[in-house]
């Protein structure tokens, strides 16, 4: 048994209680977050220095209580690294001035081992965390899937239609398998780099799966989320893996490979995803996160997938991240529910 009552139940152990994080959870929700935010003078500074972005990481765990810390970065320092010029436009999210159009435009972007070296903020930040964070807590690290991270490098920015990426994906898919490959290759290096400064955990976002249509996405995304666990599996097979690809339960019945927890978004029932996939997989989730506007709200949901988890296999989360104007005490609210109705 570890120390760390996540990493035993992401690895299936039975565990006293049901331990719970939350998605997003060091964020604009919380006015200490914002606090250090304005200090750093904007987000990408944040993610850039160690101090201050190790400082927000631990906020949520003195603050609202979960049992893990999420390393406080975003997905897309990998593009920006790559050589992609990353910038975040106020009220608009997330901008890359030059996006992917041509075989060209992939191979100018630094690759492999090279471009995973230059995210040295990201495994300074794990080693102060390291320093900080209770044993008891545990330290997630997270990618982006290729796919979700080559959404961002093709359009430019987030998207509401995918109608670029998607174009390339069906009158180029060479071009595009070239994108995935080569971010699968940085991918794999940058979360061994994590593991070497200090994660307890990896959690791989695939936030816009959704986009691809079912029969596809194994082809576009999964098997490239697959490669990336068989890759640290090999080399770190002590060190969990969660696979959170967002808004896919029609893809339940195909989920293979080597990882250990499915994170299950708020659009696929519980009960359905433990019937598919729970005896194979430890299961994350899955509440709507909107729930938080409501105290009550929140109970019923917590109590209804204690029902259907019955605490076994199972890590309370939501089922995407937290909004910034949810109120934190029913941010705390939510955890000590989740601890409440499994015996902690
Ligand atoms: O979960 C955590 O607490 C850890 C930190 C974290 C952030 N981004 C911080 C962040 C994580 C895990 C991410 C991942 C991320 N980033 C994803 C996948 C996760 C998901 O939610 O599905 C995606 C798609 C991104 C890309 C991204 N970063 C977008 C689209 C935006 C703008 C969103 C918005 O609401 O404005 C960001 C910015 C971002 N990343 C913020 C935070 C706290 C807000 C920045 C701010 O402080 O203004």
């Amino acid at each position: 048994m570890s120390s760390k009552i996540f990493v035993d139940a992401c690895l299936g152990k039975e565990t006293p209680y049901t331990p719970v994080w939350m998605m997003r959870q060091a964020g604009r929700y919380l006015p200490e977050y914002m606090a250090v935010r304005a200090e750093a003078g904007d987000f990408l500074n944040l993610c850039h220095n160690p101090e201050k972005a190790c400082e927000v990481t631990l906020q949520p765990v003195d603050i609202v209580g979960v049992d893990a810390a999420i390393l406080f970065s975003d997905i897309l320092v990998i593009p920006d690294e790559m050589g992609m010029d990353l910038s975040f436009v106020k009220g608009e999210g997330p901008k890359f001035s030059d996006p992917i159009e041509t075989e060209a435009d992939i191979d100018r972007l630094i690759g492999g081992e090279e471009a995973a070296d230059k995210l040295t903020y990201v495994y300074d930040t794990i080693k102060l965390i390291r320093e900080q964070l209770a044993d008891d807590k545990a330290l997630i690290g997270f990618t982006g899937a290729p796919w979700t991270l080559a959404t961002y490098m093709i359009e430019g920015q987030g998207t509401k239609t995918y109608n670029i990426c998607k174009k390339m994906m069906y009158a180029n898919p060479t071009l595009l398998h070239k994108i995935l490959a080569k971010v699968t290759e940085v991918v794999k290096y940058y979360m061994e780099k994590q593991i070497e400064a200090g994660i307890d955990v990896v959690q791989i976002f695939d936030s816009w799966a959704a986009a691809i249509e079912p029969s596809m996405y194994d082809e576009f995304s999964w098997k490239y989320m697959v490669e990336i666990a068989d890759y640290l599996k090999s080399k770190y097979p002590h060190i969990p893996i969660i696979m959170f690809p967002k808004g896919v339960p029609a893809f339940l019945d195909q989920v293979y490979g080597n990882f250990d927890v499915f994170g299950v978004d708020w659009g696929t029932p519980m009960a359905l995803a433990k019937e598919k996939l729970g005896d194979r997989y430890v299961l994350q989730g899955n509440m709507e996160p909107c729930r938080l506007y409501s105290k009550e709200a929140t109970t019923s949901c917590v109590e209804g997938i204690q029902e259907i988890m019955g605490g076994k296999r199972h890590i309370f989360n939501l089922g995407h991240g937290i909004l910034p104007d949810v109120p934190v005490e029913h941010a705390k609210h939510f955890v000590s529910e989740c601890q409440r109705v499994s015996g902690k």
